[in-house]
């Protein structure tokens, strides 16, 4: 028997029904705030990705060389592609952009629960503000998002100047694996790669760091900062919100191109694969031929989301099924075509079985049953039967919907 890819899933109707109703959900949200929706391509030129994140990233990627010889990379996120996007045909339109997507990417990482090869992200993307305004209403956002999906999450909120200001004066190669480190939260593998490289100084710093949980703090560590007018202003902004969130300088998170406000979301009921959503400030535009544009965003991790809202009751809906003799097809289908214009999912028998045979299979998913015989045909009527009372009435077509669309969803 033939299987899906390693780290691919299968997502059957029952599953399929809550996925829609939460992207729903994302969508009725980010619309609220002004974003609209666009779309990518599915892959994009290689370089995309590797331009500011190096070649190194290509092992975690689906790369692909096609028939005319082109390099090219299932997308692994979709800031850079919306980034592109945004260089390519965004760049006359008046900003700030508020942009969002819902779309799959592919990493080539090893599957676990919650991490998958294909996954789904619902992210936003606010192109060319650059205040802490716009970084709060990111983070705002992304609340509102997770709120109102039904999931329990805690917030943390960093900013990589701080950071930096403890590694400034490496070289941006040794930067670059310390933020891994932290973003991995390794502090042994932190501890012994500070001391190969002779800097076990700044092991206990960069841990104190990561564990204040106050501005005033972290500023007496780092000493002031050429953008701490625009940090402490961020957080007023979140605290006069009323956002419940953690200060948390320790963020570092693992793409290249962020530049100050960071961001990650966790699920209170996850095990290992708990961060529901990252994002942050970031500059890509000029990379892709474009001029600095500030940008700033997130990505929700939906599947995780999905895994953190459990067992739900199914999404409900009434379902009709159409049971029917030979002579009362035609009747039927005008009917079973009615139902539908009027937006009940109706499911006509197709067993050509007797009409208590019909029922029977109908009883076992619908909650009405509709049944045309040769005398409703004749009269233009539709005996309607309630599957979960037992009760049945026989009704012109007008009311049969009536009285089956006033009924409350199971
Ligand atoms: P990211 O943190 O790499 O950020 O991904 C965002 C979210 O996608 C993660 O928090 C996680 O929930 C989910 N995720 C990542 N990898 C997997 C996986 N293998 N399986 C399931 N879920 C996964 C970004 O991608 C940035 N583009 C976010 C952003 C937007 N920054 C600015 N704008």
């Amino acid at each position: 028997m033939l299987q899906k890819p390693r780290g691919t899933r299968d997502f059957l109707p029952d599953e399929m029904d809550q996925r829609r109703e939460v992207e729903g959900i994302m969508r009725r949200i980010a619309r609220t705030w002004g974003y609209r929706e666009v779309c990518t391509p599915e892959f994009e030129e290689l370089e995309l990705f590797t331009i500011r994140s190096g070649e190194g990233i290509i092992q975690e990627m689906y790369v692909f060389e096609d028939k005319g010889g082109r390099k090219l990379a299932l997308r692994p996120e979709i800031t850079a592609p919306v980034l592109r996007m945004y260089v390519n045909e965004g760049k006359t339109l008046p900003k700030p952009l508020r942009w969002f997507y819902f779309a799959d990417c592919f990493r080539y990482e090893r599957p676990q629960k919650g991490r998958y090869r294909q996954f789904w992200q619902f992210g936003i993307e606010l192109i060319g503000a650059d205040s802490a305004l716009a970084e709060a209403e990111v983070i705002l956002l992304a609340r509102d998002l997770l709120a109102a999906s039904g999931i329990s999450f805690s917030i943390h909120v960093g900013h990589l100047s701080l950071m930096r200001s403890l590694l400034a004066g490496l070289d941006p190669d040794d930067q670059k694996k310390i933020r891994m480190f932290l973003d991995k939260k390794d502090t042994g593998g932190l501890a012994a790669y500070l001391l190969s490289q002779g800097r076990d100084d700044l092991s206990a710093r960069l841990t104190a760091l990561a564990e204040c949980r106050s501005l005033d703090d972290i500023f007496a560590l780092t000493g002031d900062l050429p953008d701490r007018h625009r940090i402490e202003e961020l957080f007023s902004i979140l605290d006069s919100s009323g956002l419940e969130y953690t200060l948390n300088p320790g963020i570092a998170r693992g793409l290249d191109y962020y530049t100050g406000m960071v961001f990650e979301i966790f699920a209170e009921n996850l095990g290992a694969e708990n961060q529901v959503l990252g994002g942050g400030t970031y500059r890509l535009a000029h990379l892709f031929g474009g001029e600095e544009t500030p940008s700033c965003g997130f990505a929700v991790g939906f599947d995780r989301v999905m895994v953190a809202r459990g067992e739900q009751p199914p999404v409900p809906g009434i379902v009709v099924g159409v049971a029917f003799t030979p002579g009362g097809r035609d009747w039927a289908l005008t009917v079973a075509a009615a139902f539908r214009e009027a937006g009940i999912r109706t499911e006509l028998s197709l067993s050509g079985k007797s009409i208590g045979n019909q029922l029977s299979q109908i009883a076992r998913s619908a909650d009405f049953a509709l049944i045309i015989g040769d005398r409703e045909r004749d009269q233009r009527q539709v005996t309607v039967k309630n599957l979960r009372t037992g009760g049945q009435d026989v009704l012109a077509l007008a009311e049969a919907i009536q009285e089956v669309s006033g009924s409350e969803p199971r």
